[in-house]
Order: structure tokens, then sequence, then C-alpha cells
């Protein structure tokens, strides 16, 4: 499973793939929004900074809704470096550009999926990727887990190559469910990938280890 990590700040980029574990990351214009990141020039020159730290795939979000904006953002920000995918929104347009786009080799990743219909038609258009967001599910009593896990199966009965992006990662546990799930990628907070490493009784067999040899070496 990838890890990727759901943020355009650069020193929360810096710090999961100094890790060694990262795989790329997905950004989308509420994240860009919180880094302070406005104007075109200055939003591609961030997808520039982050390709360069990041030896992955790195989602771009267009901003148009209309096919015709669709296609020339997505060309734009595909042209920007070969590790950027462009990410479509899933609606009736988006549908249309994925085709496009994959017709043209242009790898995209659907974004906004909350349903496994939805993500049929992305994998049927020719998305890279699909995103379902299972933490805004959760948020409205519906097991977003569950969702990642129907998908994983759907694909895989039919042979679709579509990548399943577990997105909208809330927690520690989420990204294990969602590896259970059978997920191809999680896109997560630093905080979430973080937390994986903690365990109560790794913090107290540590300590004990070391107090046990400082009280024959010191
Ligand atoms: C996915 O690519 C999105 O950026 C993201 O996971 C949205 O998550 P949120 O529900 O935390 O905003």
């Amino acid at each position: 499973m990838k890890f990727f990590i759901d943020t355009a700040n650069l020193d929360q980029i810096r710090e999961a793939q100094d890790l060694g574990i990262l795989d790329g990351v997905t950004t989308n214009p509420s994240l860009m929004a919180k880094e302070g990141i406005r104007g075109k020039e200055n939003i591609l020159q961030h997808y520039l900074n982050i390709c360069e730290i990041v030896k992955g795939d790195v989602s771009a979000e267009v901003i148009a809704t209309d096919y015709e904006g669709m296609i020339a953002e997505g060309k734009e920000l595909s042209l920007l470096h070969s590790q950027i995918v462009v990410k479509i929104p899933m609606i009736k347009e988006g549908i249309k550009a994925i085709k496009y786009f994959s017709r043209q080799e242009i790898r995209t990743n659907c974004t906004l999926v909350f349903s496994l219909g939805q993500a049929l038609l992305a994998a049927k258009a020719g998305a890279a990727y699909v995103s379902p967001f299972i933490g805004r599910l959760d948020d409205v009593s519906t097991d977003g887990v569950e969702l990642i896990r129907s998908i994983v199966d759907l694909f895989h009965y039919y042979g679709f190559e579509t990548q399943v992006l577990a997105a909208s990662i809330r927690s520690s546990m989420h990204i294990i469910r969602c590896a259970e799930a059978g997920a191809d990628v999680v896109t997560c907070p630093l905080q979430s990938i973080l937390g994986l490493i903690e365990h109560p009784l790794t913090t107290i067999g540590l300590e004990k280890f070391l107090s046990d040899y400082r009280k024959l070496n010191s």
C-alpha cells in the first residue's frame, strides 16, 4: 500500500519524506488556501516545490467545472511536471474530461467520490486513481471504509487498473482499516501517519531497556 500525504504544507511534506515511507502527495484548493497560496503563478510554483521534495505522484486539482476549462487547466498542470496527476471532480463534465485525458495518456485522480457507482464510472472513464472520502462519509453516519472494501472488490472482479486512493483520512485507525480493506493508497494528514508509530508498550519497553543499560554503564 502506498502512503501519500494530504497537505500543501511544505514542512509537513518534508517531515513525511524524511521518514522514508512517502510515495506521493495530494492537495486540494482548500489545502492550498490553508497555506495562503494564491494567484496562478504562485500555485503552479507551489506544485513545483512539492515535486522537488517528493519523488512520487502529486495530485493538483483543477478549479474549472466546465469541460473546456478542465481540459485547459489539466493540460497546463500535466505539462508542469511529470509527477503531476490531474485531479478532477466527480461530476458529469469531469467524467468526460477523465476520458479525454485517459486517451491522451495524462493521469487523473477522480476526487469527491462517495459511492460505488461514482467509482465505477471514474474507472470506466480511465482514471488512474479514484478518491473516496471516507472521513466525510463517516461524518454522515456511513461507513467510509466499507466503501473502500466494495470498490476494491469491484475493481478486482472486473480487472480495472484504477487505483483506490482512500482520502479524507482522519486517524491512524482509518489507515489500518483501509489497509485491511485493500486500498492501493492512503492519503493522510501527517499526524495520522505519525500516530502509527506510537504504542505505550513500546515507550515503556524502551524506557526499561535504557534504564537497565544505564544501571551497568554509568
Ligand atoms: C483528497 O485528496 C482530499 O484532499 C482530502 O483527503 C479531503 O479530506 P478532508 O475531508 O479532510 O477535507
